[in-house]
């Protein structure tokens, strides 16, 4: 099949946001045995190979949904929403368990929609549990993310009690003005004590997210508000710059995103980079401006250097069994007793694009990927090789293939080349795809053109 960028902005239209392949979209319903059944044979078979296992958890609530966020995410219906979401995890926990009885994992990530929200007594059960039921490797970093409003001391306690070595704080903005349009509440006091007490308790790093050009936040608040965080010494900074996409509030409730809005964004984006920069803050290789090497998420790292095997709980997310498969959950909590399950099998060929797909941004060494996957990679992916290097995306030079990607369209598009082309068909006809339409046009004016 031909390189057609028209179908794959379509693609990248209507798929996840988040460089991951498979894309979950082409996913068919599998029973919970059978996944026990595929982790118990990975762990007989692949694991030792490179004994490369993480355990991530899912928390999908919010109090509020935030006008600028583009994440799917649940709303908390009654009193007892986390009680049941956590009875349910846990039995998971518990039904999986007996597979990993006798091998440690590398690591823990609690993530997404700001686990913090639990109270003290469910996140002392959540993290006890997990201890109880799974091993982990003395070095393994477990990873917490918080939002100032839901912390408090006592429970920044029970996460050092249970050995979380990395917080990240999801700060985005500490304009008033930007938070009130956001529908969030947080403050200075807040946070300030907030790292106080993670330095109190001696939990190593402290990782906070931030967002260029969040809607209502102009340059001069910006500039003050990231001195001010700078002062504090997180040990690394990741910037988003926010883009206006059809999952927010903001485009939903018809706010504009003009040209303007998206230079001065990158415009932004470039200050905060400079500023970072100049406060000893460098680029810490597969993550983002830190202080420290050791600040980096190793979860992210161990994905794309080691293409580990994940095991996530719980909805919606996706774990992945090392040269296997891949699944997800789903599960509506207020009508379903339990989680569905779906699967995507890899092929051989799949699982090589996976782990091209999520180096796209960087770097790597033919000669190491040949021997990694037993493949001749220039001979594998030749077709898709010669696009990529006359169209300048790629420099191959010696053994090294590079990328030069200078921006978010082209990261996302063009690793889009490396799809089967029985996924590409498949994600054309499921979402209607119509070539008298120009994506690429519709795709390129929702990006940033800051990306590093
Ligand atoms: C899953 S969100 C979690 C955010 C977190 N719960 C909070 O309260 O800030 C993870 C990251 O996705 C990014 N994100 C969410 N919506 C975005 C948007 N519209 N544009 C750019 N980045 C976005 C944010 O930077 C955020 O830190
Ligand atoms: S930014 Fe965080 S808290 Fe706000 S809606 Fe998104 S996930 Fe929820």
């Amino acid at each position: 099949m031909e390189v057609n960028l028209n179908k794959l902005s379509f693609i990248c239209l209507h798929t996840s946001w988040w460089n991951i392949y498979p894309p979950q979209d082409i996913a068919l319903e599998i029973n919970k045995e059978e996944v026990y059944w595929n982790w118990e044979k990975y762990i007989k078979s692949n694991y030792e190979e490179h004994k490369k296992l993480w355990l991530y958890l899912h928390t999908p609530f919010c109090e509020a949904k935030c006008v600028f966020c583009s994440c799917w995410s649940e709303k908390i219906l009654w009193w007892n929403t986390l009680n049941d979401y956590l009875s349910k995890i846990i039995e998971e926990l518990n039904y999986f368990s007996p597979i990993f009885k006798w091998i440690k994992l590398n690591h823990a990530y609690f993530w997404w929609w700001t686990p913090s929200i639990y109270n003290e007594e469910q996140l002392e059960l959540l993290l006890s549990s997990i201890r109880r039921l799974y091993d982990f490797n003395d070095f393994a970093q477990w990873n917490f993310e918080i939002s100032p409003h839901t912390i408090t001391e006592n429970k920044v306690k029970i996460l050092k009690k249970y050995w979380v070595s990395r917080i990240t704080i999801w700060i985005q903005t500490m304009t008033p003005k930007s938070l009130k349009f956001n529908n969030r509440i947080q403050t200075w006091e807040k946070l300030e004590k907030t790292f106080d007490w993670i330095r109190e308790n001696q939990i190593e790093n402290i990782n906070i997210d931030l967002m260029p050009w969040i809607p209502w936040e102009n340059l001069k608040d910006f500039l003050f508000n990231l001195k001010r965080i700078i002062s504090l010494k997180p040990n690394m900074i990741h910037l988003y710059p926010f883009r206006p996409t059809e999952e927010t509030l903001f485009t939903k409730n018809w706010y504009k995103y003009n040209q303007i809005d998206i230079k001065n964004r990158d415009l932004m984006y470039e200050l905060w980079v400079k500023l970072i920069e100049k406060n000893w803050y460098s680029w810490i290789e597969n993550d983002s401006w830190g202080l420290n090497e050791s600040a980096k998420n190793e979860q992210e790292v161990d994905k794309i250097v080691n293409n580990c095997s994940i095991l996530w709980f719980w909805y919606p997310t996706r774990s992945y069994i090392h040269k296997n498969l891949m699944y997800f959950t789903w599960y509506d909590m207020y009508k379903t007793n339990n989680p569905i399950y779906m699967w995507i099998k890899l092929t051989n060929k799949d699982y090589v694009s996976r782990f091209l797909i999520s180096h796209f941004r960087n770097w790597f060494n033919i000669s190491e990927i040949n021997k990694k996957f037993w493949i001749d990679f220039l001979e594998l992916y030749k077709k898709e090789i010669v696009f990529l290097i006359s169209n300048n995306i790629v420099n191959i030079n010696n053994d090294f293939f590079t990328t030069k990607i200078n921006n978010v369209y082209e990261k996302l598009v063009f690793s889009k080349i490396f799809y089967s082309k029985e996924n590409i068909e498949i994600l054309l006809k499921k979402f209607w795809y119509d070539d008298k339409i120009d994506y690429v046009n519709e795709f390129k004016n929702t990006l940033s053109i800051a990306y590093k």
